[in-house]
């Protein structure tokens, strides 16, 4: 089995994912595999989850922020900043507080605490989960490819259940503080009850969403998901480990893609030792790959002479990792 032939045989997964460890290839075999199905006609949407995302120096163009921005006709890119959304979160609560206890203005108190609350690397991770939401519900676009952070933080996003709860956690503290408040200055008007309808509502809508798209990523009629390994122990020892435990958030797995290879030919050239032992090293463990994760290695891409920046060089990717279209 093929890359380019698991693409053609199973239409309907229009959600893609490349897993594995950081600076093995996610972000550009994402970029590669969204213009080979740009090329081919499909109206293409790469994000990046990634807060250190690099979509923007694979294009070289500056995305951030600026939601789907046009590549080439049919490939879209877009960065999510976290951050933005992060403050529109502070706002709301802000807005919420005001609203609630009809007041003017925050308490400094309450104010440094949305601060701190801000810069919990869960409320980065939960606001850009949300973008991702709102991107997958809005619809629009045949393919979406996911650039994803590397494995441990993707299990965060393919484990909707957790996420659900950090959601609930999120609400159900907001409602807390409110009563804290509420105890403290007992001054501001006591009998205006919490609104615990609006709550529930909330709560109910953000199920609904989070039930769509934990539906998606966990449906294997529609959602591909790729792991990049290398040939070095480490990653494959590592990518033996997250494969079991993608299996039991029951994510589907479409296969492996093999990254930085040295092209074996070199060994009959006179090369210099170093490389000729790097060649030596790799076979045995393009050996142990081949055994790990027999017929399921999709393809097997040689390192470029230089790194994948720009679209000649991601034309070149995809080929490689495709074949020609
Ligand atoms: N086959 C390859 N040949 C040469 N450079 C590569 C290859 N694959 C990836 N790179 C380079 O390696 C670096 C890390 O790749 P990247 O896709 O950003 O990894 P990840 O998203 O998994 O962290 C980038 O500079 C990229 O251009
Ligand atoms: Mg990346």
């Amino acid at each position: 089995m093929s890359l380019a032939k698991i693409f053609d045989q199973y239409p309907d997964r229009r959600y893609i994912m490349f897993g594995g460890k950081g600076g093995l290839g996610k972000t550009t075999f994402s970029a590669a595999t969204s213009y080979y199905l740009a090329k081919k006609g499909k109206k293409v949407l790469v994000f990046s989850v990634d807060p250190q995302a690099s979509l923007t120096d694979i294009f070289q163009r500056d995305i951030f922020g600026k939601g789907p921005t046009e590549i080439i006709p049919n490939l879209y890119a877009q960065e999510i900043d976290a951050d933005h959304r992060v403050k529109e979160y502070q706002q709301e609560i802000r807005q919420k507080i005001l609203d609630m206890y009809g007041m003017e203005q925050i308490p400094e108190e309450i104010e440094s605490y949305i601060q701190a609350a801000a810069a919990e690397p869960a409320m980065e991770e939960s606001a850009i989960f949300d973008e991702v939401v709102d991107i997958v519900v809005k619809g629009g676009f045949d393919y979406y490819v996911y650039d994803l952070v590397p494995l441990g933080h993707a299990l965060y996003y393919l484990s909707m259940a957790s996420v659900y709860d950090a959601w609930i956690g999120k609400i159900t503290g907001l409602r807390q503080q409110m009563r804290e408040y509420d105890q403290v200055a007992a001054v501001i008007q006591r009998e205006k009850e919490l609104d615990e309808d609006a709550i529930l509502n909330e709560l109910l809508y953000i199920k609904d969403r989070i039930n769509k798209s934990s539906g998606i990523l966990t449906d294997k009629a529609k959602t591909a998901f790729f792991f990049v390994v290398t040939a070095e122990e480490m990653v494959i020892k590592d990518t033996v480990k997250a494969a079991e435990l993608f299996a039991k958030f029951d994510v589907p797995l479409s296969g492996y893609i093999i990254n930085r290879v040295i092209p074996s030919e070199l060994k009959e050239q006179s090369i210099p030792e170093y490389l000729k032992n790097r060649i030596l090293m790799q076979e045995h463990y393009l050996g142990v790959i081949e055994k790990e994760f027999q017929g399921q290695i999709l393809a097997s891409v040689p390192e470029m002479q230089r790194d994948v920046t720009g679209l000649d060089m991601i034309d070149k990717m995809a080929r490689a990792m495709f074949g020609d279209f």
